[in-house]
């Protein structure tokens, strides 16, 4: 069986049937399932490798279906008005609909709109909410296109969706309402500047990660690309890497004077959302080039820049 392809028949017949298919996001590809079988949804855990403690984003085709699953708030109506379809979900109380098995025994469920066209398509087609975590194991780079699927996941998915590549690269933005105040949960696609924009008010708390994070997932090693990710400064010192088989990771581009393995900028021209798109391709290509370590530097602390400062951060853990 052509493991993958564009048959949107074809994935909605594989997921009416129990069966995990990898999923096109805007974001990153997802690993999807039958998000009310609960069986389906605990072979996504399988699959993954995930713990079980770490609960699943589940996805729906508009912004008043999320009404089905969780209780919605009229702050957060406000916000899916204007964002959604986009890359963002929203941890909201959970209706006794969705199985625990979703969300980890939590109260709340993460819900959010995809922007994908396939998978938008798709949703329309069933009768169920797709659970989605990324569509690699546990601790890993998330996948952005079909064949970062197919390497991350090989046998344990039978069919991946293909998209193309997606067009944001780093997972959503997860944000919570607590008391009228806003919290986000893990930055990602859809930048902070807007969110408060949008909500005239600022984000109160920005709870990245920790060794017992609220979101989960969040936990501070995580992004793994298979060799060791150091952040430094390219223009200072770098006579403890001399010895090594080096891959540069930079924002725009950098030049050593030693000779290195491999040599990615993430945004030649200097744009934080290119740099958000290129950054797991750069990580993976990184990872398989050879080298023992990875150089890597941070991105201003604006809009998608600060995505892709917690990954670079995460990724980097010793
Ligand atoms: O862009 C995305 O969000 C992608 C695409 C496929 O939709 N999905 C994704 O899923 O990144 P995953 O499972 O890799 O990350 C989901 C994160 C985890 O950190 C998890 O702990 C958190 O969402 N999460 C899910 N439900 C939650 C809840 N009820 N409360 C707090 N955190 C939650
Ligand atoms: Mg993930």
């Amino acid at each position: 069986m052509k493991k993958i392809g564009t048959d949107v028949q074809k994935a909605a017949g594989l997921l009416n049937a129990g069966k995990l298919v990898g999923l096109p996001t805007e974001t990153v590809y997802g690993l999807a399932a039958n998000a009310l079988n609960r069986e389906a949804v605990m072979s996504i855990f399988t699959a993954k490798k995930r713990p079980a403690f770490d609960p699943l984003i589940v996805h729906v085709h508009d912004a008043g279906e999320m009404e089905k699953y969780a209780y919605v708030d009229e702050f957060t109506r406000r916000l899916a008005a204007r964002f959604c379809p986009g890359p963002v979900t929203f941890i909201l109380a959970k209706k006794p609909v969705v199985p625990d098995e979703v969300t980890s025994g939590l109260a709340t469920v993460g819900l959010r709109v995809p922007r994908h066209p396939i998978a938008l398509e798709l949703l329309c087609k069933l009768k169920f909410p797709l659970a989605a975590p990324s569509a690699n194991l546990f601790g890993t780079t998330s996948p952005g296109t079909a064949r970062d699927v197919e390497e991350s996941l090989g046998e344990a998915v039978s069919f991946v969706l293909d998209g193309g590549a997606c067009e944001v690269g780093v997972e959503s933005t997860i944000i919570k309402l607590v008391d009228g105040e806003i919290e986000v949960l893990r930055l990602g696609g859809l930048a902070l500047e807007e969110i408060e924009e949008a909500a005239g008010k600022k984000v109160q708390r920005v709870k990245t990660s920790s060794s017992r994070p609220e979101a989960p997932g969040m936990l501070h090693k995580h992004y793994n690309p298979g060799i060791a990710v150091r952040m430094v400064d390219f223009d200072g010192d770098l006579s403890e890497f001399e010895h090594k088989r080096i891959a540069v990771i930079s924002f725009r581009t950098r030049t050593l004077e030693t000779p290195v393995v491999a040599n990615e900028a993430l945004s030649k021209s200097g744009d934080v959302r290119e740099a958000a798109r290129n950054l797991f391709g750069a990580l993976r290509r990184a990872g398989k080039s050879g080298a023992d370590v990875i150089l890597t530097e941070l991105l201003p602390e604006e809009g998608l820049g600060r995505a892709v400062n917690d990954r670079l951060r995460r990724a980097a853990v010793e």
